[in-house]
C-alpha cells in the first residue's frame, strides 16, 4: 500500500477534492469509492507494536479525507459517512506482548472510523494462545470464535465471509 504524497497533502490543505489524475489522489479516490459503497467492512490485520501495521496506516490516510469522509466543525471533526458495520480480525502473538503493555489498535481503529461517522465496529481477537505448541490458528478455530463472539450473524455469513481468507 503506497503512502500518501504531496498531491494528497495540498488537496487536503484546499476546499476542493483535487485532481484524481495526480499522484496518490487517485488511488485513495479508488479507495474512498470502496469504503462509501461498502454495506460493511472487514479488516483482517495483525497487532504490530501495539497498533496497526504501516500497510493498514496507509490506507487508512488514503480514505480518512478531509471534504471526502470528513469534514471539521470548529476543531471536531465531523464524519460524512453512514454508518455500517465494520468488523476486525484481529492477530497478535498474545493480546498484547505481555498483560499490562497497552493496547493502540483498538482505540485508533475506533477513532478512525468514527472521524468518518462509522460507529458499528467490533473485534475479533485471534490469539496465538490458541495453539501455543504450533503457534497456529486454524480456520474451525477463526471460525467458532466469530460465531461465538458474533451470535447475531448467521453462520453462512460467517463463513461466507471468512471462505475469502481460507
Ligand atoms: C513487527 C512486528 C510487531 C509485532 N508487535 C506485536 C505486538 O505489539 N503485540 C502482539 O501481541 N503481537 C505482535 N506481533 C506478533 C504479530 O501480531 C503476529 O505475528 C501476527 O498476529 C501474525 O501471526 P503470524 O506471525 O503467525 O502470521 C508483532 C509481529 C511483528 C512482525
Amino acid at each position: 500500500m503506497p503512502h500518501v504524497d504531496r498531491e494528497f497533502s495540498l488537496a487536503s490543505r484546499s476546499e476542493g477534492r483535487g485532481s484524481a489524475e495526480v499522484g496518490s489522489l487517485q488511488l485513495s479516490e479508488e479507495l474512498v469509492a470502496e469504503v462509501v459503497e461498502s454495506d460493511a467492512i472487514v479488516v483482517a490485520t495483525p497487532m504490530h507494536n501495539l497498533s496497526v501495521p504501516s500497510a493498514l496506516k496507509a490506507w487508512i490516510d488514503h480514505v480518512v479525507r478531509p471534504n471526502v469522509t470528513f469534514s471539521y466543525s470548529g476543531d471536531k471533526m465531523v464524519g460524512l459517512l453512514s454508518d455500517r458495520p465494520v468488523f476486525v480480525v484481529l492477530s497478535s502473538s498474545g493480546n498484547q506482548w505481555a498483560a499490562d503493555e497497552p493496547d493502540f489498535l483498538r482505540p485508533y481503529l475506533r477513532a478512525m472510523f468514527a472521524a468518518m461517522g462509522i460507529l458499528s465496529v467490533e473485534f475479533f481477537g485471534l490469539s496465538r494462545r490458541l495453539h501455543p505448541e504450533t503457534g497456529n490458528v486454524t480456520a474451525a478455530d477463526a471460525m467458532s470464535i466469530l460465531a461465538a463472539s458474533a451470535p447475531t450473524i448467521s453462520h453462512d455469513a460467517i463463513h461466507a465471509l471468512w471462505s475469502q481468507f481460507w
